[in-house]
């Protein structure tokens, strides 16, 4: 894992990405990513030629105030010339799950990995829609449908397999209140984690806040 604490949380994921010049991209929810997608706009991206997708979405329909697509859509979608797949989170879950993953096979074919993950991590360790504790962690599918008992909501989610297949993960990190479980989490203490169990090229991005915890 690459650790790179930053003054602008936003430019230097605009940097990272531009540098990894990714075509297909799942993005993640929340709220930490927007202000980095807005500057994301500018980058020197091969747009045209760019699929995005989404590591989540509530169980919600596209105009949703919950929707991570509406997110995305507002900060980044709607002013690029990119291709955007959207989980169709007003569907039945297990049916939105089942059509997300043939929607990412028909892009990536049957093994084809993503070029990056976008992901964040939640106060409990979760990343995606993937709680601590959940069967899905186990999942051999690309795609899930969970229950999220934190959260009070049905969730779609892609699963270990195909986040850890990612040729690059990037997890965004901001805030005191993420420090305990970025030094749990990065000080080896908390393996169970589903952020811990993100393999791979992982770059985590985080703000001076967010790595208090860290060892100097
Ligand atoms: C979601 C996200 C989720 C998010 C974390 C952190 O749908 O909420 O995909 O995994 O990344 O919960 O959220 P914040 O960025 O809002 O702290």
């Amino acid at each position: 894992m690459r650790i790179r604490v930053c003054d602008d949380l936003a430019a230097a994921f605009v940097e990272e990405v531009t540098k990894s010049q990714p075509r297909t991209v799942a993005l993640a929810g929340g709220s930490t990513p927007r202000r980095a997608y807005e500057r994301l706009v500018e980058a020197d991206l091969p747009w045209e030629s760019m699929h995005f997708f989404f590591g989540d979405e509530r169980a919600v329909g596209p105009d949703h105030e919950r929707s991570n697509y509406r997110m995305a859509s507002e900060a980044l979608l709607s002013h690029v010339p990119a291709h955007a797949h959207r989980i169709r989170g007003e569907e039945p879950p297990e049916q939105a799950a089942e059509l997300y993953e043939a929607e990412l096979q028909d892009v990536l074919g049957v093994d084809g990995p993503l070029d990056l993950a976008v992901l964040g991590v939640g106060t409990d360790g979760h990343t995606a829609s993937l709680f601590p504790g959940s069967p899905a962690l186990e999942s051999a599918k690309w795609v899930e449908a969970v229950w999220s008992e934190s959260q009070g909501e049905h969730r779609i989610t892609l699963t270990l397999r195909i986040l850890n297949a990612a040729r690059l993960k990037i997890v965004l990190a901001s805030g005191a209140d993420k420090a305990d479980v970025i030094a749990g989490w990065v000080g080896g203490r908390a393996p169970e984690l589903p952020i811990a169990r993100v393999e791979g090229d992982v770059l985590l991005l985080l703000d001076e806040a967010a790595a208090a915890g860290l060892e100097k």
